[in-house]
């Protein structure tokens, strides 16, 4: 398990190994505004991991180039229906941009 923690809300969730962070920020109710239902798609569920990287699944090919399309993105982004929780360690993300990839 890990806690993940959503900012700016501040909300936090418990999720296991193998969870997306787009599952975590629908189960802690901080958003539920997501275009293509995690589909992989339309790059509107953009994130910055700001602690815990490392408890996250690693950036594949296609993340990378769904993130390449996204104005706005930087060292901390992550796409929130590709990055799976590990369970290794708590995280926290941001949802500033979430959508900015419409
Ligand atoms: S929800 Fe559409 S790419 Fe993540």
């Amino acid at each position: 398990m890990s806690l993940v923690t959503i900012l700016p809300s501040g909300k936090a969730v418990d999720v296991a190994a193998g969870t997306t962070l787009l599952a975590a920020i629908l189960a802690s109710e901080a958003l539920e505004n997501h275009v293509c239902n995690g589909k992989m798609t339309c790059g509107a569920c953009h994130i910055f991991v700001q602690e815990g990287r490392k408890g996250l699944s690693k950036i594949n090919r296609e993340e990378n180039e769904k993130l390449d399309s996204i104005v706005g993105i930087g060292s901390k982004s992550r796409l929130a229906c590709f990055a799976t929780v590990l369970g290794t360690e708590n995280i926290s993300i941001e949802l500033l941009s979430f959508g900015s990839g419409l």
